[in-house]
């Protein structure tokens, strides 16, 4: 089987190519580096020992994508390609629609073309707004709060509409909740550009003391320490995730939604304080106000992803403070 995953040398995409290629898929990359590194494309394959056909460029490029789908037989889709970045969307919302909207709508057309039919979408828990209740089931009602979710929710849409238009058109939609952590052979992990926004990426260069101190956004929110909740997932288990969709996707109908998160929540104390203990070292922090759009608390209910997928994340919040960690002592050159 051979797969294209688009975004496949950012963050999550590079795990999901190295689980990928470990189970003997065949991978083509299409990736325009506005968000990763090309050394990142040698590290997959010095992980995996295998070989990886890569193109660089936009998938906006519509004679590109027909190329690849050309020079390459094309089973199945992973579509991780956008910008991802929530505050700068809320202040260059165009540069969000236009990327994200026109590459998907780009490589939705070409792989009706050649007739592929299979697609596993990136979408985000984002797109279930401000939760009533708690844990988040698939059928909550939607809603976005910011221009990234938009373009998520948007997609979602489109890609319901080509799938009631063409009954070959195949969909899993996978809805992530908060992804970090990296390979174990520190190879391969989060390494934004500037100053990080989220959390674990801050607090790793906290420790490392690249940054002086953590700010802990707000510790009055109705949670059990006042801080707020999320469901962090090990990219190494999100990455499996992906293989399972793929699975389903050649056996399904129509579109399907997957939440991929643990199903607990852990506050950013908690995170802070296991950060520390696994690590032993020190992540000093101050308490700041509350960062405007947050919420209290967002988890999973991962039971149809069991029960439909067969997914189940293994790994534990030491594991994924672990890995994290390991990641930038591992590139400390680049980071001091
Ligand atoms: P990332 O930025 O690390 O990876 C995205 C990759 O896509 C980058 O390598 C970037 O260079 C590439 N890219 C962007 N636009 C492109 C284009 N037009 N043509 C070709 N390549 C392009 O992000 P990530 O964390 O790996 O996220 C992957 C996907 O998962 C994204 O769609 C993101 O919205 C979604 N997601 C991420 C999170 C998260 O917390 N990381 C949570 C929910 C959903
Ligand atoms: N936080 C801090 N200090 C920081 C950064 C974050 O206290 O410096 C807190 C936040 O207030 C929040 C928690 O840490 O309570 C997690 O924040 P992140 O920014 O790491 O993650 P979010 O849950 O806000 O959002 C992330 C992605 C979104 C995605 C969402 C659900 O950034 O794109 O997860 O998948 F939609």
């Amino acid at each position: 089987m051979r797969i294209l995953v688009t975004g496949g040398l950012g963050y999550i995409g590079s795990h999901t190519c190295v689980c990928l290629l470990k189970n003997n898929y065949e991978v083509v990359i299409i990736d325009n580096l506005s968000n990763s590194n090309i050394d990142v494309l040698e590290k997959i394959e010095k992980i995996t020992d295998k070989k990886v056909t890569f193109y660089e460029g936009d998938l906006c490029n519509k004679e590109l994508v027909r190329k690849i789908f050309k020079d390459n037989k094309i089973d199945e889709v992973i579509h991780f390609a956008g910008y991802k970045a929530v505050g700068e969307s809320v202040l260059q919302p165009l540069k969000y629609y236009r990327n994200n909207l026109d590459s998907t709508l780009t490589l939705l057309e070409v792989m009706q073309e050649f007739s592929c039919h299979n697609l596993v979408f990136s979408s985000s828990a984002t797109v279930y707004g401000t939760p009533k209740k708690l844990p988040i089931k698939e059928d909550f009602p939607l809603s976005t709060t910011n221009p990234y979710g938009t373009t998520k929710l948007m997609i979602e849409r489109i890609l319901a509409d080509v799938s009631k238009a063409n009954k070959d058109f195949k969909v899993i939609v996978l809805r992530y909740f908060n992804p970090i952590g990296a390979d174990p052979s520190g190879l391969i992990g989060e390494d934004p550009k500037g100053i990080p926004n989220n959390l674990m990426p801050y607090i790793v260069r906290v420790a490392n003391k690249e940054l002086p101190i953590l700010s802990v956004f707000g510790d009055d929110y109705n949670t059990h320490d006042g801080t707020g909740v999320r469901d962090y997932i090990h990219v190494v288990d999100l990455a499996k995730g992906h293989l399972k969709a793929l699975e389903k996707c050649l056996k399904s109908k129509g579109i399907d939604y997957y939440n991929l998160g643990t199903g607990t929540g852990y506050s950013v104390l908690d995170l802070v304080n296991t950060f520390e203990k696994v690590n032993k070292v020190e992540v000093p922090y101050k308490i700041v106000n509350r960062r405007p759009g947050d919420i209290d608390a967002c988890y999973a209910d991962p039971t149809k992803a069991y029960k439909e997928l067969g997914f189940k994340a293994e790994l534990g919040i030491e594991d994924m403070c672990r890995d994290s960690y390991n990641f930038i002592i591992k590139n400390k050159e680049s980071h001091n």
